[in-house]
């Protein structure tokens, strides 16, 4: 049975197997990112409704460029698209957009690098769950983003290399104020990060299910939760009872 009395403040989900769930109908593989759109909004309605203070999903990586122009060209439409149709939904929930990643980066179209813009702005007052969309994402781009502001600072003259900490580093990452996730969700049965939150999942439970994600409902998130609830947490201590 799910606690709703101890729902993780920040959830991250790997929205995985998009392309196998259109294979499997012999439908092309964009097919299957438009019916996990459906999953996505269901998804963010059903995380903010159990009171989860943030959601991180995983859209774009900084490795899927190495995909076809086509199916590049159709993410970075569909990314733009999606966020038109549902923003204002999303909105009227007091739900505050972010977006992580390397958002400035010229190979994303300027009408969607503006959307993104906009999408923050527009719910930048916004008081309820923070929505973050890990776009153009990588864990080790988030890591290279501190070194390099660390870096710039150690160079004026303005940080000691000795007075630099893990809580440094953190305030240098691509969006500092976000906790890290005690739970980070991944579908499709891969059992890897891929590049995703390196940092800040260092200690986060891992739970990955098979369900395809344009098939994670209401059921597969809840058994996920489960799962989670079931976990010790040990921090490397030693656990009571
Ligand atoms: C996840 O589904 C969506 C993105 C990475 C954008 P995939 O497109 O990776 O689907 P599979 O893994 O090929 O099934
Ligand atoms: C991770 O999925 C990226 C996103 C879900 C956006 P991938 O499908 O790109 O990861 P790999 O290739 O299986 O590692
Ligand atoms: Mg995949």
């Amino acid at each position: 049975m799910l606690d709703r009395d101890r729902i993780p403040r920040h959830i991250a989900i790997i929205m995985d197997g998009n392309g196998r769930w259109a294979n499997q109908r012999d439908l092309p593989r964009t097919a299957g990112h438009v019916a996990g759109e459906t999953t996505l909004f269901d998804t963010i309605d059903r995380v903010s409704d159990l009171g989860a203070g943030w959601l991180t999903v995983y859209a774009f990586s900084t490795e899927n460029w190495s995909r076809s122009d086509e199916e590049v060209e159709f993410l970075m439409a569909f990314n733009e698209s999606l966020l038109v149709r549902h923003r204002d939904h999303v909105a009227e929930r007091g739900i505050r957009i972010h977006f992580m990643g390397l958002t400035d980066d010229e190979r994303i179209p300027a009408n969607v690098r503006r959307q993104m813009r906009e999408s923050e702005e527009i719910t930048a007052n916004n008081r309820g769950m923070r929505l973050v969309f890990a776009f153009n994402y990588g864990g080790r781009a988030d890591i290279l983003h501190a070194v390099r502001s660390i870096a710039g600072e150690v160079r004026k003259g303005a940080v000691e290399p000795d007075s630099i900490d893990e809580a440094m580093i953190a305030r240098q990452l691509l969006l500092p104020d976000m906790p890290d996730p005690e739970l980070v969700i991944r579908t499709s049965g891969e059992q890897r990060l891929s590049n995703f939150l390196t940092w800040q999942s260092a200690y986060s439970e891992l739970v990955f299910t098979d369900v395809l994600w344009p098939d994670f409902d209401e059921q597969a998130l809840h058994d996920c939760l489960v799962q989670y609830q079931g976990r010790k947490r040990r921090f490397g201590g030693v656990a009571d009872g």
